[in-house]
């Protein structure tokens, strides 16, 4: 059976380094903070372009703890896509703010400006753009639009780590995603472009008072050791995981560039077959396919891609859903939703399907997902 992440033939290639960095962790004792995360933060701030890392536990607690640095108030409206995954609005509820879903652009599947304007009130604070499946949502119209309306922007960028941002003007250049807005989010679970071997996130400014605020929340809201200036959390990257992390951050580019030739040879493959749509590539982004996500294009794209799950199940492929429920449909959210529906969340719900997608793809890998989903088309 093929898997849709490989991290054991990655981690036999970093084995040495991980194992080695790994026994100093052990032998020094050291497992919540101290040198091994701080080499990381620095690593990451450097490899980012960004003044401020702060590391935590995961990529939900990043934005949770982005959102109370910010000083959001019970009340108060995110603007969030309504297609990605539960963890950018969970939080947004969780802190008693409400989340406004919007619809996403068909191609790209992210949020727009457009989007988002039409959803902007009086009460409107923030915005969460999802750079989803590994490219960036177009930031410049974006932050436009945040500047106009006071509002502040958290990308999450769990996604879509290593991806460039290319800005219209050549004055603004370009910037890594997440570095972008007020915060910017990850993950670093371990199916993640940049992924530990457990939980871990990080939150990104180059505000210097948010990040300190942001640091303090995350330590129990702790200004100095046992004086506590506000309510916060215990969200921390232990020692561990920073290892992990940095032994894979000097080869994140190298596993971009891996995942993005697999795109190429799917796309090849994919690209002349009428019934499927392959994913667009934005020309202001780059690609860094955490999921190699295509649509179905027949009118009957739920009962066909169900039949292509179990044709290539029985194959020995796995291909996963990301995501088939629209936010507002889950009974979870479903205080936060007026009624009706979104019609692009709605069709990409019944039509995406993502197949495997990692940094040890191989041609021989390629040639047998791709041969597979021929046949499929050929013989319908
Ligand atoms: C778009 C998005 N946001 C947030 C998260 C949450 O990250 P974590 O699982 O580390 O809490 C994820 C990861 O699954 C994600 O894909």
């Amino acid at each position: 059976m093929l898997q849709m992440v490989d991290l054991k033939t990655q981690y036999g290639h970093i084995k040495s380094e991980i194992d080695r960095e790994m026994k100093e962790v052990l032998d020094s004792c050291i497992f919540i903070g101290g040198p091994k995360v701080n080499a990381f933060r620095e690593g990451l701030e450097q490899y980012l372009g960004v003044k401020h890392v702060i590391p935590c536990a995961n990529g939900t607690d990043a934005l949770q703890i982005a959102m109370m640095a910010l000083g959001l108030k019970p009340g108060d409206e995110v603007i969030v896509p309504a297609f990605t995954y539960v963890a950018t609005a969970e939080v947004i509820a969780l802190l008693g703010l409400t989340p406004v879903m919007t619809d996403v652009d068909p191609d790209t599947m992210n949020i727009t400006a457009a989007h988002i304007e039409a959803a902007i009130t009086s009460r409107t604070k923030a915005i969460v753009p999802v750079h989803l499946f590994g490219q960036s949502a177009d930031m410049a119209p974006i932050m436009a639009l945040a500047k106009k309306h006071n509002l502040f922007v958290i990308e999450d960028n769990a996604q879509a780590i290593g991806a460039d941002y290319t800005y219209p003007s050549a004055e603004d250049g370009t910037k890594k995603t997440g570095t972008i807005g007020h915060f910017g989010c990850t993950s670093f679970f371990p199916s993640k472009n940049l992924g530990c071997y457990g939980d871990g996130g990080a939150m990104m400014t180059n505000d210097d008072a948010l990040a300190a605020k942001a640091r303090m929340i995350a330590n129990h809201g702790q200004s100095k050791m046992y004086y506590h200036d506000e309510i916060g959390v215990n969200s921390r990257l232990d020692a561990m995981q920073a290892v992990i992390l940095n032994a894979k951050l000097k080869h994140l580019d190298q596993y971009n560039a891996a995942r993005n030739r697999g795109a190429d040879y799917y796309d090849r493959i994919f690209g002349q077959i009428p019934q499927l749509k392959i994913p667009a590539r934005q020309p202001n982004s780059t690609h860094v396919f955490h999921q190699y996500t295509l649509q179905i294009t027949t009118a009957n794209a739920v009962e066909t891609r169900d039949a292509l799950k179990a044709f290539l199940l029985e194959k020995g492929i796995p291909c996963m859903i990301y995501y088939p429920v629209p936010l507002y449909e889950q009974p979870a959210f479903a205080p936060f939703w007026k009624g009706g529906k979104l019609p692009v969340t709605e069709a990409l719900c019944a039509s995406v399907f993502s197949l495997p997608m990692h940094s040890e793809m191989t041609d021989e890998i390629l040639a047998e997902i791709t041969g597979a989903v021929k046949t499929f088309f050929e013989q319908r």
